[in-house]
């Protein structure tokens, strides 16, 4: 009609197209969500960038998928729709003014009882969503007996720069730990205000940068540590790990029903050492008594304490692992929970 280029395709009418197609987590469609960007014609070829709330994003191929066979639909003439992903993450309402330091959402891991695999979770989720794109620390706060030096493979001190603290960086997180500072194998006695102040500090007296996702990993149980952290920073919301055995759902409960009295929101139940010597079900069934999502198992499996201990997660050293994959997946299903968390309009909305 136009000439060579003149194809008749418009933006409006791509517009029009993946106003059809629904964010599936989000309930909504890409153009009312504004995650359509750069659109591009040309002859007949169409071109977009669809813009996610998480590098992380589980559902990338069904948009992809769905916008494709909606403009291919809808709008004549075209011949090729080439899609593009990009993410900006959004920052947690609570966190805006609050803390002072650059960090979008602060996640918490926590349990009621001791050695259940919090650290581990931690570690591998923290890894994954980092493997993913996304821009990650870990705080350990447990000060207690601090692990996640050693399974991120760090020590020694971290530098001091116009008096904050330069994070060490592992796998591509960003870690911080009590661990850095107190000597080995010595123990520190904690009393109430003190705790409150290193824990804070950790936050704030740290040089982090620009984190998507900050991850905490909270010693065992429901104490004074995790009251600490609830007053002290604003969290989008605490994971709980538990085993597969039966007693694990009351251990779990413990620890939600503490986070649930702080109002943190519980973004889901995590159940590690899934397999034949400790069985599985403890997990869900924690889940559904504290009415919160199950967000799946991790086995139990050798390699992950190895790698605990040697400083090698195992998302890296055994990617094609059944573990390493039930951590990937659990990164990505958290970092979706996390954008419909801060899409909540109403904080208060957000307290399951
Ligand atoms: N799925 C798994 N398979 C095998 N070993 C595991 C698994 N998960 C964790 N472990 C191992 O179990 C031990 C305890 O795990 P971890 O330190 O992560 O627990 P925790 O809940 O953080 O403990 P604490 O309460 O002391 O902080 C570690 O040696 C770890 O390597
Ligand atoms: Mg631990």
């Amino acid at each position: 009609m136009f000439g060579r280029k003149g194809s008749g395709i418009t933006e409006e009418a791509v517009r029009k197209a993946l106003s059809t197609v629904q964010e599936p987590e989000l309930h909504n469609d890409l153009i009312s969500l504004n995650m359509i960007r750069d659109i591009t014609i040309s002859g007949n070829q169409v071109g977009f960038t669809i813009m996610l709330t998480t590098p992380a994003c589980p559902l990338r191929s069904q948009m992809e998928n769905e916008s494709i066979a909606a403009i291919k639909r809808m709008v004549p003439d075209v011949d090729k729709v080439t899609v593009r992903f990009d993410a900006q993450v959004r920052t947690d309402s609570r966190i805006a003014g609050k803390l002072n330091i650059p960090v979008k959402n602060i996640v918490a891991v926590a349990s009621g009882k001791g050695g259940v695999g919090k650290s581990t979770v931690s570690t591998n989720l923290a890894v994954s969503l980092a493997l993913e794109g996304a821009k990650v620390g870990v705080l350990d706060a447990d000060i207690y007996g601090p692990n996640i030096p050693m399974m991120f493979g760090l020590s020694g001190k971290p530098r001091v720069e116009r008096e904050k603290m330069i994070p060490f960086t592992a796998y591509g997180v960003e870690v911080i730990s009590m661990g850095f500072m107190m000597p080995e194998g010595e123990a520190v006695v904690w009393r109430g205000p003190m705790l409150h102040k290193a824990i804070r500090q950790l936050f704030t007296d740290v040089r982090w940068s620009e984190l998507d996702y900050l991850i905490v990993d909270l010693p065992p149980g429901t104490g004074d540590a995790q009251l600490s952290l609830a007053q002290s920073v604003p969290l989008i919301g605490s994971i709980i790990v538990t085993g597969p055995q039966a007693v694990a759902v009351s251990d779990a409960r413990r620890g939600a029903t503490a986070f649930k009295r702080l109002e943190v929101p519980i973004i889901g139940v995590i159940e590690n050492m899934t397999g034949e010597i400790f069985g599985t079900g403890g997990g869900e069934g924690a889940a559904r008594l504290m009415g919160v999502e199950f967000l799946g198992t991790v086995e139990l499996d050798a390699r992950i304490r190895m790698g605990s201990d040697s400083g090698k997660p195992i998302v890296i050293e055994a990617p094609e692992s059944n573990a390493a994959k039930s951590f990937r997946d659990l990164a990505r299903k958290i970092a979706a929970r996390i954008s419909v968390m801060t899409m909540a309009p109403d904080p208060e909305l957000r307290i399951i």
